[in-house]
């Protein structure tokens, strides 16, 4: 791991209305609020912070975060319920993969409960609204930590 992590942030479709879409659920905070808590909560580490609405872009990026990252915080949005193609590019990550969400989909509609996402993820933060992306940073950078100080076998 270099020595000034990496950590991407890449969240999913709709997620750009953030702020002013249903915020009984999501909240009232901004995805420009959601990328600056992200920011305080590195602690010095390199944030690159995106948002896509398309499928193949955000693959893209996950193939992106493969070489270029420590480690890999994703809130799939909708595509986590639908999209096996994002599963076969996080499969092929070795970094630490934290699934955030800002709800709790578990406690959502029945077709919310299955995420693809989650059997690539290493661990899973939902429920706590903008505060989910703050404990997802944290423990994001603390496993690419770890596992850069751990010897080489
Ligand atoms: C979400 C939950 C998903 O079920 C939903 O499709 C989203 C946002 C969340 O952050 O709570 O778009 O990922």
């Amino acid at each position: 791991m270099p020595e000034t992590p990496v950590l991407y942030v890449l969240n999913g479709p709709n997620l750009n209305l953030l702020g002013v879409r249903e915020p009984h659920i999501y909240g009232r905070e901004t995805l420009a609020d959601v990328q600056a808590i992200c920011e305080r909560a590195a602690e010095g580490a390199t944030v690159v912070f995106r948002q896509s609405n398309r499928e193949g872009e955000l693959i893209d990026w996950v193939q992106e975060a493969r070489t270029e990252a420590s480690a890999l915080v994703l809130n799939p949005a909708g595509y986590g319920h639908t999209s096996i193609a994002l599963l076969d590019a996080l499969k092929a990550l070795t970094i630490p993969v934290v699934e955030c969400h800002l709800s709790n989909p578990a406690a959502r509609e029945d077709f919310r409960a299955h995420s693809y996402v989650s059997l690539a993820a290493t661990g899973i933060v939902s429920g706590f609204g903008a505060h989910s992306y703050e404990l997802a940073v944290q423990a994001a950078l603390r496993l690419a930590r770890e596992r850069s100080a751990r010897p080489a076998r």
